[in-house]
């Protein structure tokens, strides 16, 4: 029996409505398969957790958490709690103590889902964008001088580098290389950012030389809006910077229906580390404790869990699954519907329990 054990941070908002859910769908798929097993053990940190004890996590957490197959990460912000403390106590210093450099965007338009898009139909948009996430302009370079005087000034610096550059370009050519279409997109600012985004071009062209089965082309990142909303067939596999891909991923949520539906991966591609799976969303204030966050977002990562696992025929038994419940409209209400999470999860766990899934 092959046994992976998962590290659970619910965290804050809606964040452990969804990993309760998530966690109770990977159960199904562990006990039907037989084939393997999940050991999970829950932390219980977050914004609850600050308030108690002045930090997000132990100062050995990283520690605690290192010696994990993988880690399942609700979302983390709380209304009292700047959200730059919150994100800096804990998502950041996970990615960054256990290098997860590449963080995966898988966007399509799940069965019986209506897009925005008018000339959009099944298929037309299947896109994976692969987001930097060690550098850039997420650094956290940069400081403030002279607070709260008139001359005061704040800098935030990109930092890019050829190691952090050349090593996800590798790993976006190489995902562009195992998807049917073999199409990369490679987003930059070029044009107007004319030191780091011009080493970004260069070495695109650079590690393309190694991968000549694979087409791809730059867009700025402007344009690139325009093309995700107007041409989206003509997109595949998608890399940009930490900053721009976090603002064209949420773009990509909505127009494949909803944030609630969005997962992502934050991988640590030579594995000496666990690798983090989360909903794109965040926390959710609005709608916490009302039994209707969407938790497919929580699911679909949970797939991405699996395959990094190397479950990859649970993991597409899982989005069978999954399309097999918004086919039947059972939705919630962000994808229009009047379904509860509760609802949706015993659908998922019900599709996966029957023979043909
Ligand atoms: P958000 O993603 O929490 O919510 C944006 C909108 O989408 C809200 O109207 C929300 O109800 C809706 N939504 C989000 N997830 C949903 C789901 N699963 N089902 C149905 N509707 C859903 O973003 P917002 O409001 O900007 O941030 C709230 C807090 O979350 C902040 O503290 C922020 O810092 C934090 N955050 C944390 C992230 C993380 O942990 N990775 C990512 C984004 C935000
Ligand atoms: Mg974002």
């Amino acid at each position: 029996m092959r046994e992976y054990a998962i590290a659970a941070i619910p965290a804050d908002g809606i964040g452990p409505e969804v990993i309760a859910a998530g966690l109770e769908v990977l159960r199904v798929l562990d006990q039907r398969d037989g084939g393997f097993r999940l050991k999970v053990e829950e932390f219980p940190w977050g914004s609850e957790f600050y308030k108690r004890h002045g930090v997000l996590m132990p100062a050995d957490g990283l520690d605690r958490l290192r010696s994990f197959d993988a880690i399942y990460f609700g979302a983390v912000g709380a209304p009292d709690v700047p959200d730059h403390v919150t994100l800096w106590g804990l998502r950041l210093p996970i990615c960054q103590g256990f290098d997860q450099y590449a963080n995966v965007r898988p966007t399509r338009i799940l069965k019986g889902l209506t897009a925005p898009l008018r000339h959009c139909g099944p298929g037309d948009l299947d896109w994976v964008i692969v987001r930097e996430n060690s550098e850039g302009e997420y650094a956290g370079h940069g400081g403030r001088a002279h607070r709260g005087f008139p001359e005061e000034v704040a800098t935030e610096v990109a930092i890019f580098t050829r190691a952090g550059v050349s090593r996800i370009m590798r790993y976006a050519f190489r995902l562009a290389q195992s998807r049917p279409r073999k199409l990369l997109t490679v987003v930059t600012k070029s044009n107007a950012q004319r030191h780091g985004m011009v080493m970004w071009d260069e070495i695109a062209a650079e590690v393309a030389a190694d991968f000549p089965d694979v087409t791809w082309d730059k867009m700025l990142v402007d344009a690139m809006t325009t093309r995700m909303v107007l041409k989206p067939a003509s997109l595949d596999t998608i890399v940009a910077t930490n900053l721009h891909a976090d603002i064209l991923s949420d773009l990509a949520a909505a127009l494949a229906g909803s944030l609630g539906i969005a997962p992502t991966a934050n991988i640590d591609p030579e594995r000496r580390f666990p690798s983090m799976f989360e909903p794109i969303h965040g926390s959710a204030f609005d709608i916490t404790g009302k039994g209707i966050a969407n938790p497919i977002a929580t699911f679909w990562t949970g797939a991405q869990m699996l395959e990094h696992l190397g479950e990859g025929a649970a993991a597409a038994r899982l989005m069978r699954a999954v399309e097999r419940v918004t086919e039947a409209g059972i939705l919630t209400p962000d994808l229009g519907g009047k379904a509860t999470t509760r609802e949706v999860t015993d659908a998922v766990c019900e599709a996966l329990r029957g023979e043909n899934v």
